[in-house]
């Protein structure tokens, strides 16, 4: 009998959607020059690791002049690299070399802030007159002698910092070295879509939007109102939390600008370019808000609805279920298991449960973005308090983000050869000598590194995991199966979450193609059974 041909739910599908997105902290990939700090040269070494991982595309955390007081967050200058991470021609070099593997370059774009020492802010910060002086968000001090209104900084303590030398207050949403550029005004925009401009031309694939949400603030800067239902274990701790932030964050005056931004980034078809933006809302329709009332915002909002998730009680699939039920038709999703900013997956859910979670990060239908390291099972590493980096951490102990930012481990070495022998890492490298480092890994072929790279490969070869449909199946407790079809061909995806042997009924003929723990390729009929903590991908017979 001729088989009716796999087909794709449209013609085809843009890169970014088909792919899988590799996220570098560039500063913690590779030290090529030995400073112990990872740089761009260093990722160009390692884009044959890649390409080996069948990653589609990289997002390079930012490179580009800095202080570094939150590790390049802090921008002084948008249109120049680093030195710590090597020079324009290297970025050059990087993108070129990427595309030559196929491998797509989306770098991160900071609009919400530039660094204290940008020469905008020199200048803005130096009068009240002069042509910049509008470029950032500068209040006077209120009349009873408080502050401008009652806004928070992210990393503590009030979002206003008096100036000396302009005698007023300027806004930071996050440290006082980073202020607020003030988007309302046109040139500030100008010049920010100049930037973008400036990093196309030199043939960037996309942009990661920094605090998307942030960009436009209410235009009277009214207080925000008190959270009548805060929740301490919520994102950014208890005192960011005690507020509703609709004044600060999420204003709809910022849907306008992304759609400007679309335009920009689409202006050459062919080049596909993808705009994606971290939105760190967990109410679901502000979050939708951002793909654009008519799909033309961001391609897709980071989505991060797994980040907060307790893998130890529950299976994820209600948190799957409520995002695909509240997307507009057209809009195709994003997953994200661990980020920069994150504890590493594999310390929230161990290491078994990370394996399942890694899994279902790269069956699910829609684009996932994996965390570099996430794909050894790497776990959060102790940095004790003289090696602590991050800003964070010293203005809110607790909410530092070291341990899931340390060096990318190559081998079982003291350095991990991360950097060169005797070199110190600008963060510690945990766990040597336990496997979890990428020579170890790859040599083993029942790894977590075997099995990302298996079902990466799998990815590639079955159009039904790529961009097929999804619909969930009825599973026993704890274990999430799930259909994933293009044309005839039918994924069956059977993940256990739980700690315990389990059936699952899936009244269906077929083959496992993978199991996480990388050991069966078994066939079954109408019953799968699993064992605790394995998940399979199978392929269903017609
Ligand atoms: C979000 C980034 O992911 C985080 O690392 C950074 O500190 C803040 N934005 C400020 O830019």
């Amino acid at each position: 009998m001729r088989r009716a041909p796999v087909t794709a739910p449209r013609a085809r599908l843009p890169w970014w959607q088909r792919g899988v997105l590799y996220e570098i902290y560039t500063r913690s990939f590779l030290d090529e020059d030995g400073d112990g700090v990872g740089d761009l040269a260093g990722v160009v070494e390692r884009l044959d690791y890649l390409q080996w991982l069948g990653v589609d595309g990289i997002w390079l955390t930012p490179f580009y002049r800095s202080p570094m007081c939150d590790f390049g967050y802090d921008i002084s200058d948008y249109l120049d690299v680093d030195p710590v991470f090597g020079t324009l021609e290297t970025f050059d070099v990087l993108v070129a070399e990427a595309h030559r593997r196929r491998i797509r370059v989306i770098v991160d774009y900071v609009p919400n802030h530039t660094s204290d020492q940008h020469p905008w802010f020199l200048e803005s910060r130096s009068s009240r007159e002069g042509p910049r002086s509008d470029w950032y968000i500068w209040r006077d001090i209120r009349q009873d002698g408080g502050l401008p209104n009652n806004w928070l900084s992210l990393f503590g303590g009030p979002a206003w910092q008096w100036d000396e030398q302009r005698q007023q207050y300027y806004l930071h949403t996050f440290l006082r070295e980073q202020p607020d550029l003030n988007w309302r005004n046109p040139e500030v925009r100008h010049a920010m879509f100049d930037v973008a401009r400036f990093w196309m031309a030199r043939g960037v694939d996309g942009f990661r939007i920094d605090v998307a949400g942030a960009i436009m603030k209410d235009p009277d800067l009214r207080d925000n109102p008190a959270n009548q239902q805060p929740n301490p274990s919520g994102a950014f701790g208890s005192t960011w939390g005690a507020q509703l932030h609709v004044n600060d964050f999420n204003h709809p005056d910022a849907g306008g600008i992304w759609r400007l931004f679309r335009t920009l980034v689409d202006d050459d078809p062919g080049a596909e370019r993808v705009l994606m933006a971290e939105v760190s809302s967990e109410h679901l329709p502000t979050w939708l808000r951002y793909y654009g009332d008519r799909l033309d915002g961001f391609h897709q909002p980071f989505g991060f609805h797994l980040l907060h998730h307790d893998w130890a009680r529950s299976s994820p699939q209600p948190v799957v279920e409520r995002v695909e039920a509240a997307l507009p038709r057209g809009a195709w999703p994003n997953w994200v298991l661990g980020n920069h900013d994150q504890h590493r997956v594999a310390s929230k859910a161990g290491p078994e449960r990370a394996r399942a979670a890694m899994l279902l990060l790269l069956t699910l239908r829609g684009t996932p973005v994996l965390y570099y390291g996430d794909e050894l099972g790497l776990m959060d590493v102790p940095i004790p308090p003289e090696r602590v980096r991050d800003p964070w951490e010293w203005t809110v102990p607790g909410q530092g983000r070291d341990a899931a930012r340390t060096p990318m481990p190559w081998d079982p070495s003291a350095t991990g050869g991360f950097t060169r022998p005797g070199v110190q890492p600008w963060l510690p490298l945990g766990a040597s000598g336990r496997g979890l480092d990428v020579a170890t890994q790859s040599a083993d072929p029942a790894s977590m590194l075997s099995m990302t790279r298996e079902v990466i490969r799998l990815r590639r070869e079955h159009p039904a995991l790529a961009m097929g449909s999804y619909r969930s199946l009825d599973a026993p407790e704890g274990v999430f199966a799930y259909l994933r079809r293009a044309g005839e061909e039918r994924m069956l995806m059977a993940i256990n979450f739980s700690g315990g042997a389990v059936d699952v009924a899936v009244r269906q003929h077929g083959r496992v193609l993978l199991s996480s723990t990388m050991d069966r390729s078994d066939s079954f009929a109408c019953e799968l059974s699993l064992r605790p903590f394995e998940g399979v991908v199978g392929v269903l017979e017609s």
